[in-house]
């Protein structure tokens, strides 16, 4: 017999509508809203503040006791929140509904009052923001300290030879130093893309309302100020507009930052192979097989490469949500939460793993000096009969023309002959040391003050 089934109340709109169209329109929300609500709390304690303050009303919307009030009220929710005690009902649909709810519960008709002058419009683009700023400075520290260990590696392994590769083939001298921390430099240069998504989502689209703004005075530059924004997204057509646009933006980057995690997982499974042997990966970061005995398999940074391909995908469903986007809030764009949690969370847990994986990574120096073939000295061979006098095309000819009697060198001797900025012997150990440092200061000094503004509100 088929189950009858039960019609539910929206609790925003008091309608009823069909469930199904309630369970595909409020989609995920429920779960991936439970991350935003510290910052929805945060956000609604700025908005009652600034109501609270707005002059020239003919009675306040808010009064300054109320707004304390809810502002308490609200950090109970975050503490509710933190102890995985909050829930959103699918009638609430989202966060917003739900801190509602809860807020009308606790406080009566003075519940139903903080939502004056605002939508879930620029509410959940202001939580979004919020939650991103922290979360970027996470990706940062994460990023960091992945940094710190590919120097590590490279630091320790030193000026351990390594042939230097191009096309794949063997091409010059080179050293896991300079391997290692090439990779780290990567790794840290990607902190400029994660900074101007950072700048983007530092602005303040709260006030703009449903992207029309109201008729009532409202402030922004204060929930600008209180929230610690850098400044307002002044248009408020232009901030309804701008949602999904920081989603993107941080998408875009974390793919970029993918693709060179990827590039180093790939040199990592290749070097660990036995036909290379130079690297041996910690066994705990491999897995075996079912059949083979013998295996230690690099899954872990297989799945990286598998993971930035999810993580390209999502930033492209991001770009291409938005490129036929009308202006003004449409539903589409609470999609955009979602591709923007998922790559988030990818990208965070790869950053992590592999931070683990390469601090566990051992250097046979026996196999990368046995790699060394004659041919990988041809440049430096040419280059000594520079240094005799011979001029460069005709030292390349005499070399190129009988490789033959290129033979064996020493290749320590050869990458300590390698000295200018950025060679073997030219890694600058205390610019990555610095540079590692000030990226960790800035993200762990601008996410306490974020927090410190956090709690302040919350008083
Ligand atoms: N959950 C919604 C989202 O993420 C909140 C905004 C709903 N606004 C609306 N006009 N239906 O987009």
């Amino acid at each position: 017999m088929k189950a009858k089934r039960v019609r539910s109340k929206c609790t925003v709109t008091d309608r009823t509508v069909d469930p199904d169209v309630l369970t595909y329109t409020v989609g995920e929300d429920p779960v991936l809203d439970l991350e935003l609500a510290k910052w929805d709390c945060m956000g609604t304690a700025a908005h009652v503040t600034m109501l609270s303050e707005l002059k020239g009303l003919r009675r306040p919307i808010v009064t300054k006791v109320e707004a304390a009030k809810v502002r308490r009220e609200l950090a109970k929710v975050v503490e509710l929140s933190e102890a995985g005690k909050f829930t959103i009902r699918e009638d609430d649909q989202d966060v917003h509904m739900a801190v509602e709810r809860m807020l009308t519960e606790s406080l009566g008709d003075l519940g139903k009052k903080i939502h004056t002058g605002r939508s879930r419009n620029d509410q959940v683009a202001v939580d979004v923001r919020l939650h991103m700023k922290s979360e970027i400075l996470a990706v940062e520290r994460e990023v960091s300290d992945l940094a710190a260990a590919l120097a590590q590696l490279g630091f320790a392994a030193g000026t351990v030879p390594l042939v230097g590769r191009t096309h794949l083939q063997p091409a010059m001298p080179s050293t896991v130093e300079m391997w290692a921390t090439g990779h780290a430099e990567m790794v840290l240069d990607q902190i400029e893309n994660l900074e101007a998504a950072y700048r983007l989502a530092d602005l303040n689209p709260l006030g703009s309302a449903a992207g029309y703004g109201v008729p009532l005075p409202l402030v922004r530059a204060r929930t600008t100020a209180l929230l610690g924004f850098s400044r307002t997204l002044h248009n408020c057509f232009g901030a309804s507009m701008a949602r999904g646009e920081c989603e993107a933006s941080l998408l875009s980057a974390l793919a970029q930052l993918m693709c060179v995690l990827s590039r180093l997982a790939e040199d990592l499974i290749l070097f660990s192979m036995p036909e290379f042997a130079y690297f041996r990966l910690p066994r705990a970061y491999c897995t075996g097989s079912s059949i083979m005995p013998q295996k230690y398999n690099p899954d872990v940074l297989e799945l990286v490469r598998g993971k930035t391909a999810q993580v390209i995908g999502l930033a492209t469903a991001a770009l291409s949500l938005l490129h036929a986007m009308p202006g003004g809030y449409n539903r589409d764009l609470q999609d955009a939460k979602l591709l923007y949690m998922k790559g988030l969370s990818t990208t965070r847990t790869t950053l992590r793993i592999l931070a683990k994986l390469v601090a566990g990574v051992e250097v046979d120096a026996a196999a990368c000096r046995a790699a060394f073939t004659p041919g990988v000295f041809a440049t430096d061979v040419a280059l000594r009969k520079v240094a005799a006098g011979t001029p460069w095309r005709d030292a390349y000819h005499e070399v190129r023309d009988h490789l033959e009697l290129l033979g064996a060198e020493d290749c320590d001797a050869a990458v300590k002959a390698k000295r200018h900025e950025g060679t073997c012997l030219g890694i600058d150990r205390a610019l990555y040391r610095q540079r590692i440092a000030s990226v960790r200061k800035s993200a762990e000094s601008r996410a306490a003050a974020l927090e410190k503004r956090r709690r302040a509100l919350m008083k």
